[in-house]
Order: structure tokens, then sequence, then C-alpha cells
């Protein structure tokens, strides 16, 4: 297996933290640490972003003009959600040429401007590859559904069950995450397809070698093209069990169309996504290799799994080496509104845990498929949370919008929904889950449409609390959300926050603290109220001795100037909020 040599020292270095809870790899200089290692990944949507040629939607040639905005922010690494060519079904998430970018994205040539620019501002571009399935307008699934040679086994065909009547009936109970059956009847072919998301995303079959080859084809064609790596969508559903088992019922729901009506043991998970993860590795790996004079390829990869499956994915039990950064969601699915210090802290210490040594450990605070912060944990935790978010060992993956607080917008009405599980549900229900919500345009001024377009009508409405809440307010104001953001990004870029050794504990039921040590370096504290009360607190156990704190971050609203000190065994933190200091 080959590993740069930069890798293979950090797999063989022996200077990890002592500390069991170190999610840091650390070494003497930190030279040793790949970029990836320690970047805050912006996650760019696209259509919402910044719209270009006033169409009402976001374009690529919106995200090259806002590019400066996110060097000025002191971003250093963006992820953008699908960009190629795609009947828009599921926004991108069905694409019918992997390698065409969506026309009202713009063009290869823009997508080649966006490269250059981003590179030029030092900004590395990774690419969400969506393999498990494609859009039903691919031309694969078009001659797969002819039975063209060569694509007869591109997709899951099956017969189904022929009853007395003549009635076909699905091969399985199979559920699609999208809601009703993960089964298609195709007239043409007069056979079933399998779609784990909707009817337009016909499943690929990885378990044909002519897919896994076209897939290799997708990556190095986009490798070649300068993107430092892949975000990789929806990866633990690329196999099924071969024998097409019925799915045990999960006892959730009494609606057997629904994605919750049975345990998914054998549509998700199954062991060979681990071996199509390290094959990816190798691809990138061997890419990177041929070209060590750009910065190493890399793979985030989606799975909403259990975390010793994902612990495998950064390597398995023979030490192969899989996804750089199996994203941890763990702040989004497992940390509620209502969450307490503990909470907070076992999650943290959990991932660190379950990670294998000598690994980066990554926290994903929010993306396109789930509730902002500001509407998870209510909009006064909005500054705690990034200080969360930006203060720990190892990656951050901020979703657009969350360093300036934006909330969802949760009225969103029937006829303005687009998103499909939404319009799947219908009328009644489609509140509940709705994605639209979190994906409305970036709020980047007071202007019409929030500074985002100028057509007369945005794809998606905007927030209608954009008149105080945008960029440009925020800004000029004297701090925000931003300029708390912003503050924690340059902090970021000291020593001590990538090589300190890291600890963390709950002070109380209401308060956590961590903190980032190092020899000669000063120590620096994260401090967080999760409450809805204001709480004193006493951290001098947690720093040895009773020892001063000087704020280096404090909150929008905090009564904490930077700079000034404070006494560790006595100080009080107002409902929600957080504070970063160094320890003297
Ligand atoms: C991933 C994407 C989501 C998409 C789904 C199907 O979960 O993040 O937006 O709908 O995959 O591709």
């Amino acid at each position: 297996m080959y590993a740069p040599p930069l890798i293979q020292i950090l797999l063989f270095s022996l200077l990890y933290s002592g500390s069991a809870m170190s999610g840091l790899v650390k070494s003497e200089t930190e030279d040793f640490i790949d970029w990836w290692q320690h970047t805050v990944f912006y996650q760019i949507y696209p259509r919402s972003f910044k719209d270009s040629n006033g169409d009402g939607i976001g374009d690529l040639q919106g995200i090259t003009s806002k590019l400066p905005y996110l060097a000025e922010t002191g971003i250093t690494a963006a992820w953008l959600s699908p960009i190629f060519q795609s009947p828009m079904v599921d926004f991108g998430y069905d694409i019918s040429d992997y390698k065409q970018i969506q026309p009202e994205y713009g063009t290869m040539q823009d997508f080649e401007e966006l490269i250059d620019t981003a590179y030029g501002l030092g900004i590395k571009i990774v690419l969400d590859f969506v393999p498990n399935h494609s859009s039903d307008q691919h031309e694969w699934f078009k001659k797969s559904a002819a039975k063209e040679p060569g694509f007869e086994d591109f997709y899951v065909w099956q017969d189904g069950i022929l009853q007395e009547n003549g009635t076909r009936l699905p091969p399985n109970n199979w559920q699609s995450v999208f809601y009703g059956s993960a089964w298609e009847w195709h007239e043409a072919r007069q056979q079933f397809y399998l779609h784990q998301f909707t009817k337009e995303q016909p499943d690929l079959n990885f378990r044909n070698p002519k897919v896994v080859q076209a897939m290799d084809d997708v990556i190095l064609f986009w490798l070649n093209k300068g993107v430092a790596g892949f975000r990789i969508d929806a990866v633990n559903h690329l196999f099924e069990d071969e024998s097409l088992r019925d799915e045990p019922l999960s006892g959730k729901t009494q609606d057997p169309l629904s994605y919750d009506y049975s345990k998914h043991i054998y549509t998700k998970d199954l062991p060979e996504v681990l071996e199509m993860i390290q094959h990816w590795r190798r691809l990138l790996d061997d890419f990177s290799s041929k070209h060590p004079e750009r910065p190493t390829r890399i793979m985030m990869t989606e799975a909403y799994a259990g975390i010793s499956k994902l612990a495998d994915y950064y390597e398995d039990h023979d030490g192969v080496r899989g996804s750089h950064l199996p994203f941890n969601f763990h702040f989004i699915t497992d940390v509620k509104g209502d969450a307490d210090a503990r909470d907070f802290v076992y999650n943290v210490e959990k991932w660190l845990i379950y990670m294998p040594r000598g690994h980066a450990a990554n926290w994903v605070m929010g993306n396109h498929d789930n509730p902002r912060v500001a509407s998870r944990f209510g909009a006064s935790s909005v500054d705690a949370m990034n200080m969360l978010l930006l203060t720990l060992p190892g990656v951050a993956v901020t979703y657009n919008g969350e360093e300036l607080g934006m909330e969802d917008y949760r009225d969103i009405s029937w006829q303005d929904t687009v998103d499909p599980p939404a319009r799947n549900v219908g009328k009644k229900l489609y509140k509940e889950v709705s994605r639209d919500p979190e994906r409305t345009p970036f709020q980047w001024s007071n202007e019409v449409n929030a500074g985002f377009s100028t057509a007369p009508k945005t794809w998606l409405p905007v927030h209608p609390n954009y008149p105080e809440l945008n960029l440009e307010a925020q800004k000029a104001a004297n701090k925000s959300h931003y300029s708390v953001y912003k503050d924690l990004i340059e902090l970021r870029h000291s020593a001590i926050m990538r090589l300190g050794r890291f600890n963390i504990e709950p002070i109380s039921r209401s308060v956590f603290a961590f903190k980032r040590s190092y020899p000669n370096f000063e120590t620096i504290i994260t401090i967080i109220n999760v409450s809805d009360r204001e709480q004193l607190v006493d951290l001098s156990e947690f720093v040895n001795r009773p020892k001063k704190l000087v704020v280096e971050v404090s909150g929008v609203d905090s009564k904490y100037e930077e700079g000034q000190s404070l006494a560790a065994s006595a100080f009080s933190l107002a409902a929600r909020e957080g504070l970063v200091c160094r320890l003297v």
C-alpha cells in the first residue's frame, strides 16, 4: 500500500499525546501536520450561495466572486455540494453526467476559473462525489434499461414477485430513505430497479467491476482538474444484501412506506462498503504520490452510521487506510437542544475513544440536510457552538451561513416547497422532514433578496429576517457572530491550536470546559454554559490551581471584553454563553 512519507511519519510517530483523550495527531513540530488534518472545511451549497446572472439560482461565477470573502474570513478549504449536470430532482444529487457542469451553474471554463481563483487565494476545493446512484436521465441508466451490451448490470435490476393474478410485486420490503418502496417498475425493461433515494435516482450496482471502473474514471477526471479531494455521498448505501432478504421491522411506526418502518440491516453498512472506501483511498494516494508538488488529495465520507463502523472507515482492524475524514455528525444527531454539559463532553470523548490513534478528529456542526445551529440549539447558542466547533482538536466542518448564525426558514409554504422527501410525505407532514428551511439563500446584505440574486423570485424564498441578519450588517457592527467566527479562525492558526494536548471535563451539569496545552505555550481554555440560566463557574480544579484567565474570544452579547482578565476560581457565564480564554 502506498503511503506518502509524511503520512508514514504520522502513522509511526510515537509522539502522540499521552492522554487517551487526545484527538490530535501530535508531533514535536507542526510541519508534521498535513493541510487537511487541521483545517476548516466550509461547505458551499452552490444553489443558494450567490447568483451571478439573476436567474434566482446560485452559480459558479457567484461562488468565484465570493471566494475573497472566504479568504478574508480565514477559510482555506471549501467543499461544494454537487455542481454536475442534473435534472435537479434532488438538487444535484441526481447526476446525469458526472463530467459536465450543470448549465444553470455555468460552464467548465467557469469551474476552471473557480479552481484557479481559489488556489490563488490559498483555498482548496473539494467536490461532492455521488457514487451510490445516478439520475435516471444518465445515459448509463438509459442503456441499462435497454439492456445494451456492457450496461445490462450497471444498476440493480430484479424481476420481483409474480402473483397468480398476473400482477408483480417488488422483490422485498425495502424502503426508500425518501419514503415509499425502494423498487420501481420499469416498463421497457419489464423489471424493477432499486432506488434508495427518489425513483429518479437509481442505485448503481457496485458489484459490477465496470461500475467501479467508470467511477474511478470520474474521480481521476476531477483530480486532473485540480480538486483537492471528494466528499463521498451516502457511502454506506453502496451495497445491498445479494439474496435480497426482507428487512426486519423496527416497531417504530405503523406506516409501511416510512423509512423508519424497518431496520436497514440488508441495505446499509455492508462490509463491502469498507472495501470500496479503501479502494478509493488507494486511488487518491496513488494520485497524490504522482503529484507530490500538489496538496495531498483527500476524501471525506458521508455516512449516518454507528460509531465503530465510522472508526473502521478511518482504518480497519488490519490497519488498512480508508477515509481521511469519516464525517462525525454526532453534534447533529446525538446532542439535542436540551443536552447538558455531560452530554457534550460524552459526545466529544466518545469520538476520540473510537477513532483509531494517529488520525485527525473531525466535527461537523451543520449541513444542507439538517436544521441549522440557531434552530437546533437556539439563536443565543450560535457563538458558543462556533467556539466549540473551532477550538476542538482536528478538523471543523462549517455549513455556509453558520458563521452569521443564519436561521432555518420554517414557514416555507407547501407551494414553495421543493425538497423531494417533503413533497413525498405530503402537505400535512412536509414541515417535519423538509430540508428546504436550511437551504435558503445566503444572506449577504439588506438589498433585495439579501444580495443573493436580482431575480424577481429565488429558487427558495429568502429568510424574511435578512434585513437584520446579513453579512454586511455583521461586518459593520462592532461585534457580531461573524466577527466572533473570524476571531476563532484566527486563533486556530496559532500553534497551540494545532499541537495542543486536549482535555475536556464537565464542570457542572450546565458548564463544560476543555483546554489545549503544550509545554512552553499558553494554555487555551474554552468554557461553555449550555443551560438557559446564568452560572457561576469555578475552574480551579480544572486548571490545577487558582489562576487568571484572559479573554481571547467572547460572544456578541457577552459582558466580557477581549483582553479582560478573570479569576479562574469565580466568574459567571450568561445563559448559553461561551468564552475562549488564555490561562496565565
Ligand atoms: C446525501 C445528501 C443528500 C441527498 C442524499 C441522496 O445524504 O447529503 O442531500 O439527498 O445523499 O443523494
